[in-house]
């Protein structure tokens, strides 16, 4: 692992060509942020166009079927994704679990498919409010990365997980810098007993209204490694304003 701060844009159901101008910005400006590792995830359809357009950046998918083809009408495998360009994917993001009703047992799938396709895998967790409220969210974000991670010799070094509490998503809305922390140390011991040293080194990053203005705080939080960003990613103005914050 790269004791670099990894900084993930997941630009979810928003892109046309006309969005590339943006990567190639974040681009030219990761070259002068070496402090810094950035990557994308755009939507399927600019995956290619995007690989074409960022030299330096890392590209990625937001999701993968896992199986590695065949009668899967509007699927997308994992090789597909990586013959257009993507080193990485997303699983297991919580839009998913939800609109999908993608269950642990799938996403553990998926991020298998991904991995024998020799990619690396953002592995999505977080817990709903009505959990945090019940003061379930250790046991919920405990019981997802047990049932979604996959395991085996060389794997750990190819996982990254992203602790997204569903509630702060999209809402403006975060945890504290001490709540992020107190989740994280729960998520690291859950990685070293599931990969046992090898946990020790798996990236963490939070999601969940990660801008400009407060990157630098949440990034600060105990055993957090980057952030994985949406509505802060879909400029190169404020996705370069984190990546700074993160430098
Ligand atoms: O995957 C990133 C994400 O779910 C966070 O979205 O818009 O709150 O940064 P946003």
């Amino acid at each position: 692992m790269s004791n670099r701060p990894y900084i993930v844009g997941n630009w979810k159901m928003h892109g046309t060509r006309a969005m590339l101008a943006e990567a190639r910005a974040i681009d030219r400006a990761a070259e002068r942020l070496l402090k810094v590792e950035v990557a994308l995830a755009p939507p399927f359809t600019l995956i290619h166009a995007t690989r074409k357009e960022a030299e330096l950046i890392g590209i990625g998918a937001q999701d993968v079927h896992p199986a590695d083809g065949g009668a899967h009408t509007g699927d997308i495998s994992a090789a597909m994704v990586k013959d257009a360009g993507a080193s990485f994917t997303i699983v297991g993001h919580s839009e998913r679990r939800a609109d999908h009703k993608e269950t642990n047992a799938l996403v553990k799938e998926k991020a298998v498919s991904a991995l024998a396709a020799g990619m690396s895998v953002i592995v999505c967790v977080g817990e709903t409010e009505e959990e945090r409220d019940a003061g379930k969210a250790e046991a919920v974000v405990g019981r997802q990365l047990t049932g979604s991670l996959p395991t085996g010799d060389g794997v750990a070094e190819k996982i990254t997980v992203a602790y997204e509490p569903v509630w702060a998503i999209g809402t403006g809305r975060t945890p504290t810098v001490d709540d992020i922390g107190a989740m994280h140390r729960h998520i690291r011991e859950k990685l070293e007993s599931i990969y046992g040293e090898a946990g020790a080194s798996v990236r963490i990053l939070y999601g969940g209204s990660v801008k400009p203005d407060n990157a630098a705080e949440l990034l600060a939080a105990d055993e957090v490694g980057g952030a994985l960003v949406g509505g802060a990613s879909l400029t190169a103005e404020s996705f370069l304003g984190i990546i700074i914050a993160a430098a």
